[in-house]
């Protein structure tokens, strides 16, 4: 059997994938640099698959070394979730996130042409379409000038995975673009473990309600919405999991008609910030310490996805919702604060 190679399989979306990916029956491969994870992950892996899994410690810009792992494999497809992925991070420091993100990407495709590796699901977001004009948001709603060095990446990414697929007509690709993923695993031995200071809402959280955090600042509550809070569309781990191993199988099933398949990865289901806060409250029992401040700049007002797209391509539908992710995110927290 071919192997699937998963860049940056030591992170928080492609750990929780490469258990989806064994427990459905492929064989995988990860490199990850551990520049944002560490080698626990895979610790973790085998704890819940009872499998070890093939690993390399390589930086994706090292074009030299990746080759070996080509070399010494033979791959059906490639799973790419390498990147560095702090919004705040790139503005800061944009030249380390274009040389990161797209030299990692080029150098995939290299490779993936030199040895004739044909598929690539590549990890996108749903920070593509910025203050999108309509929702729910569909594949087919137009892209915005990005917000970030971060949203620029997965933009021009997008575009070289597309220029590439337009003169490499054997290959195929599906761009995944999620929304907000959250939410820990099933077996509560893994979850989101950032290695530096979470900036995403659920770890913040999690981590105020554990006392990491004094309290939460709600950011903005004078808003268009229902309750004057952003809206957004928050996926369970999982389930973002899952539809990873379905687009290798629509590409190993040789079911894409369209050289780049674009997908949404999102529950479907727009949640407030307040709404999130409060599912937390209910399936936690804990009360937060949070309050209501001001806006943060380059935050969208509102974006859910459409998933009709993955329903009718990879036969994907969420299975777990916004109670879910925030149970299991609270049991991971707890479960992490203890070790
Ligand atoms: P993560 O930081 O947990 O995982 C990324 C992994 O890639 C890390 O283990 C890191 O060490 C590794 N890595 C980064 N650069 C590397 C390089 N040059 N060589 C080798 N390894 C490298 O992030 P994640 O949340 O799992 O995100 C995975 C992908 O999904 C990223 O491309 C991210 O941009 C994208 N994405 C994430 C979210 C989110 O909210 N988590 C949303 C949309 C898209
Ligand atoms: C969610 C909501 C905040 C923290 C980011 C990236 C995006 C994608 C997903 C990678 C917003 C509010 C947050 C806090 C708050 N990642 N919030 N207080 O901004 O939707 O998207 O992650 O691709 O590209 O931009 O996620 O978790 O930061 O925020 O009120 O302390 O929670 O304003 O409305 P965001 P987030």
């Amino acid at each position: 059997m071919k192997k699937i190679l998963v860049t940056g399989g030591a992170g928080y979306i492609g750990s929780h994938t490469i258990i989806d990916l064994i427990e459905s029956g492929h064989q995988v491969v990860s490199v990850d640099n551990f520049i944002n994870s560490n080698a626990q992950s895979y610790d973790r892996i085998t704890e819940i698959t009872g499998q070890t899994i093939q690993q390399y410690a390589i930086d994706l810009c090292d074009r030299q070394k990746l080759e070996q792992v080509f070399r010494e494999n033979d791959f059906s497809s490639v799973i790419h979730f390498a990147a560095l992925k702090s919004v705040g991070d790139s503005v800061s420091d944009p030249l380390h996130y274009y040389h990161n993100n797209l030299l990692g990407l080029i150098n995939l495709l290299y490779l993936q042409k030199q040895y004739q590796v044909h598929h690539l699901i590549f990890s996108s977001s749903c920070s593509v379409y910025g203050n999108a004009e309509s929702l729910p948001v569909t594949e087919r709603t137009p892209l915005k000038e990005a917000e970030s060095p971060y949203a620029q990446t997965k933009q021009v990414c997008e575009q070289i995975i597309f220029d590439f697929l337009k003169v490499n007509p054997t290959f195929k690709s599906v761009i995944l673009r999620y929304f907000n993923p959250a939410g820990a695993h099933s077996s509560n031995l893994m979850g989101e473990s950032p290695h530096n200071i979470a900036n995403n809402l659920v770890p913040i959280i999690t981590e105020t309600a554990m006392g990491k955090r004094d309290a939460l600042s709600v950011f903005g509550s004078d808003y268009p919405t229902r309750d004057g809070t952003c809206v957004r569309d928050y996926i369970h781990i999982m389930d973002l999991a899952a539809a990873h191993t379905g687009s290798v199988q629509f590409l190993l099933d040789n079911k894409a008609r369209d050289a780049g398949t674009i997908i949404n990865l999102g529950s479907g289901t727009g949640s407030t910030v307040l709404e999130v806060i409060h599912a937390f409250e209910k399936v936690s029992g804990n009360k937060l310490n949070y309050s209501l401040t001001n806006r943060r700049p380059g935050d969208v007002v509102a974006v859910y996805a459409d998933y009709t797209k993955a329903n009718k391509l990879i036969g994907w539908t969420p299975q777990r919702n916004l109670d879910d992710i925030m149970l299991s995110a609270w049991r991971w927290e707890q479960k992490r604060s203890a070790t």
